[in-house]
């Protein structure tokens, strides 16, 4: 089989980051309760999505070339992470919450953009595409992680200021999963 940049889990990538852009846009025309739901989905996802990438993905990029781009990607997911931390506790319909969005749109975007021009090509170039196919199932199993809060409609959500602690906190058990389920292919 051909390796190419959308090969195996490196497509599924590019999928979720366009699932991530239509998440971006719903947080953008909903207003009230709804855009406070919208955008708890995204933060959510975002934070699903970057836990499992810098688990499976970010080490290929590691092993494939050694200017250091992994770090700069790295650095990128970081900034967000800051980002959304910062927007804990902001009321979803204030003009800071409005700033602080549209700043987190625009890097969400670039991110995505140098992930699929930069980071796929280099290794689609240097990975088997057997591994990369395999990966798909690793990657998409991040995404069956259960919701740290059973109920995300507790009734603080409904002040309309953010609670986004518990939902950044699914990180942590993506890596348990991603862990478990490395232990397992490897033994
Ligand atoms: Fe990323
Ligand atoms: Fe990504």
């Amino acid at each position: 089989m051909q390796t190419n940049s959308s090969t195996g889990v490196l497509g599924h990538i590019q999928m979720e980051h366009r699932e991530i852009e239509r998440m971006v846009s719903a947080v953008d025309t909903a207003s009230g309760d709804a855009r406070y739901d919208a955008f708890v989905r995204l933060v959510r996802k975002l934070a699903v999505h970057e836990t499992a990438e810098e688990e499976l993905i970010h080490p290929m990029l590691d092993a494939a070339n050694a200017d250091n781009l992994a770090d700069r990607i790295r650095e990128q997911e970081g900034a967000a992470k800051r980002a959304l931390k910062d927007m804990d506790g902001m009321a979803i319909n204030s003009p800071q919450f409005d700033t602080s969005f549209e700043k987190l749109r625009n890097d969400v975007k670039a991110h995505a953009e140098f992930e699929e021009s930069v980071e796929h090509p280099r290794i689609a170039a240097s990975e088997n595409p057997d591994k990369l196919e395999r990966l798909t199932s690793m990657f998409e199993s991040a995404e069956k992680v259960a919701p740290t809060r059973p109920h995300p409609d507790a009734p603080d959500s409904r002040s309309g200021n953010l609670v986004l602690g518990p939902i950044l906190a699914v990180a942590d058990r993506v890596r348990d999963t991603l862990d478990d389920a490395r232990r397992r292919t490897a033994g």
